[in-house]
């Protein structure tokens, strides 16, 4: 982990990232996945945790859930060039499988001391980025957030301030629910939409905003 005296840079995290030994994931990754690099991106996209794809390539959601990702941000009429993403937990959890695609390993969801373990990077990650909106793919990043287990079900499409961070938080499902559930893609796309027109707002009228915040905290 950097050292936190000195301002800390980006190249500097993501170097101390790529070398990060702290929990059994580091046994089994090709590699720690993070973002490109953007400049205080208004957007950052926060899946769970990197597929056997993102740990050969190195790039978060460059599977089959970033195709699904990529036509979102479409619909959304964001490009994916001027969005910041990046994962929960920066390595491959795996489990031993005869199957797996990519070697004799499985993907699996990060487990509770994986997510906590992992969770100063992206603390950091976060403050060096300072984005204006989060959007949460998925069960683990929402949970994260929220500081207890959520159910995105209950929270898609509803953004809610996340003070710790001084940032919008918009809840989506993860794009490979819709692998194996057709039935969520009516909700994806219209919350989808929803998220590219708050998008607009925050960005044309971000005082709007600023307001309704000093109006939540009076009420
Ligand atoms: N799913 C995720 O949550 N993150 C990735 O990077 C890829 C798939």
């Amino acid at each position: 982990m950097p050292e936190e005296k000195k301002p800390l840079d980006f190249a500097t995290w993501l170097a101390a990232l790529k070398q990060c030994r702290r929990c059994r994931l580091c046994e089994t990754r090709t590699q720690a996945v993070a973002g490109e690099y953007r400049e205080k991106p208004m957007v950052f996209m926060l899946g769970e945790a990197p597929g056997g794809r993102e740990d050969q390539e190195g790039r978060p959601f460059c599977g089959q859930a970033g195709g699904i990702l990529d036509d979102f941000l479409r619909l959304a009429g964001l490009k994916r060039e001027e969005v910041y993403i990046s994962n929960v937990v920066k390595c491959r959890p795996t489990r031993p499988s005869s199957r797996g695609i990519y070697g004799s390993y499985a993907n699996r969801k990060p487990a509770p001391d994986e997510i906590k373990t992992c969770s100063p990077w992206l603390e950091l990650e976060l403050r060096l980025l300072s984005p204006k909106l989060l959007v949460t793919l998925g069960g683990v990043p929402l949970s994260y957030v929220m500081g207890e287990s959520a159910a995105v079900g209950r929270y898609h499409g509803q953004a809610f301030y996340w003070r710790t961070h001084n940032v919008w938080v918009y809840p989506l499902y993860h794009p490979a629910a819709l692998i194996y559930d057709a039935s969520k893609k009516a909700a994806y796309e219209q919350d989808v939409r929803n998220l590219g027109e708050f998008c607009r707002e925050l960005t044309a009228n971000p005082e709007t905003w600023q307001q309704k915040l000093v109006e939540e905290r009076k009420a």
